[in-house]
């Protein structure tokens, strides 16, 4: 495939190479086709996506800032370039596809959005967007996430969402998803399932993709003001499902930019999956011999997934992107770096992408003077307990 059509439409089978599709029981294939031809014609509409863009704007806060890293810059010798989506309206990137998704659910007259939530910023994200259009909110959280991202659950809570604890499992994102595709069979015909990532069945990894390509396009143009040579060596995000990245990536593929992905060391489904078929798409998942999906772990609910995308995953077998892994420690020291040289405190999930750049940098693996944009997919309030027990 050429790097034009790259990130691109992937049409109305939904496929990225090898990957993608639509894997769900027949009663939600018509409800596929309907959202695919919903989110066709309502990004072709000028007054949808104006609606958007505003309310991203004088809502969710956008424009996002690209905040130069200039003392851990310094430190490691390389330009940093932070791309701040820890400081949209609810703290992560999750905003920017949940105002987009909520707005459809709403063209299509649907009157509740079901969302599964790992860290709980996209539970938050829904319960958020649903308060403002006049929705109800469903939101199924695994009971471990439920217990260490309890700020978030209080805060879905305030909006007024449901918050229905998932036992199954691992108790984490992955059986959260399972509930809510369940939920979303028996309810298909009043409620639109708000999915989190770009990931599930056709049209969602593409119509996700495009709702986060936001963040790409800002900092295609923030970098090209910022930086001499307009594009950074390098482009970095964390990955969990893959949204931020894919967002981030769809700005730079065209690029000579060298894209980056980083997950969990124990959710590296990028690097140590096989193709398989999980939660209605065809990717890179864990998996044991028996083709039974491996549970994954993390420090980061939001990574805490045992698959990828599909489009990521096809990305890293056409060699456009490449995909690392960071140790939990790694992590947690990056935080505290970022948090003590910048005043910034990322979430667990972004200092991921941190981890890769600082130990890159450290090792020779960025050389030095390379210029390095990274998404900071959201803010590490939510985390502040994890962390006090980490440390
Ligand atoms: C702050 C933050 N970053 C990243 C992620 C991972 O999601 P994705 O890979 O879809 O960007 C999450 C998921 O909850 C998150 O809360």
């Amino acid at each position: 495939m050429s790097e034009h059509a790259l990130m691109s439409d992937p049409g109305t089978t939904g496929r990225f190479g090898d990957y993608g599709g639509r894997y769900v029981p027949e009663s939600l294939i018509p409800a596929c086709h309907e959202i695919e031809a919903a989110f066709r014609d309502a990004w072709a509409d000028p007054g949808f996506r104006d609606r958007l863009t505003t309310l991203l704007t004088v809502y969710a806060g956008r424009p996002t800032p690209l905040t130069p890293a200039r003392r851990l810059s310094r430190e490691l010798g390389i330009t940093l370039l932070l791309k701040r989506e820890d400081l949209t309206h609810t703290g992560s990137h999750k905003i920017n596809n949940v105002v987009g998704q909520a707005l459809l659910a709403q063209r299509m007259g649907r009157r509740r959005l079901l969302a599964e939530t790992g860290a709980g910023q996209h539970g938050v994200a829904t319960a958020t967007a649903a308060a403002l259009l006049g929705l109800e909110a469903t939101v199924f959280m695994g009971e471990r996430d439920i217990e260490r991202q309890e700020l978030n659950v209080l805060r879905m809570n305030v909006l007024g969402a449901e918050v229905v604890p998932v036992t199954s499992g691992s108790r984490t994102l992955k059986d959260a998803c399972n509930e809510a595709m369940r939920h979303w069979v028996a309810s298909v015909g009043d409620s639109y399932y708000c999915v989190g990532s770009v990931m599930g069945p056709h049209p969602y990894p593409w119509m996700v993709r495009e709702f986060q390509r936001v963040i790409g396009e800002e900092a295609r143009a923030q970098c090209a003001a910022e930086l001499p040579a307009a594009v950074p060596d390098y482009v970095v995000a964390c990955i969990g499902g893959g949204s931020n990245a894919a967002g981030t990536f769809a700005g730079f593929v065209g690029t000579t930019a060298r894209l980056v992905g980083v997950e969990a060391h124990g959710g590296a489904a990028a690097t140590s999956g096989r193709s398989g078929v999980l939660h209605g798409f065809r990717s890179l998942v864990l998996q044991d011999d028996d083709g039974q999906v491996r549970e994954a772990h993390s420090i980061a609910a939001g990574l805490d997934y045992p698959g990828i995308g599909p489009e990521h995953a096809h990305l890293r077998d056409d060699g456009r992107a490449r995909y690392a892994t960071v140790t939990d420690d790694e992590v947690v020291s990056a935080l505290v770096r970022l948090a003590r040289t910048e005043g910034i405190l990322a979430a667990l999930e972004s200092s991921h992408a941190l981890a890769w750049v600082i130990r890159a940098a450290e090792s020779g693996g960025i050389a030095p003077g390379s210029t390095v944009l990274l998404t900071l997919s959201g803010r590490g309030d939510k985390d502040i307990a994890s962390i006090r027990e980490l440390l």
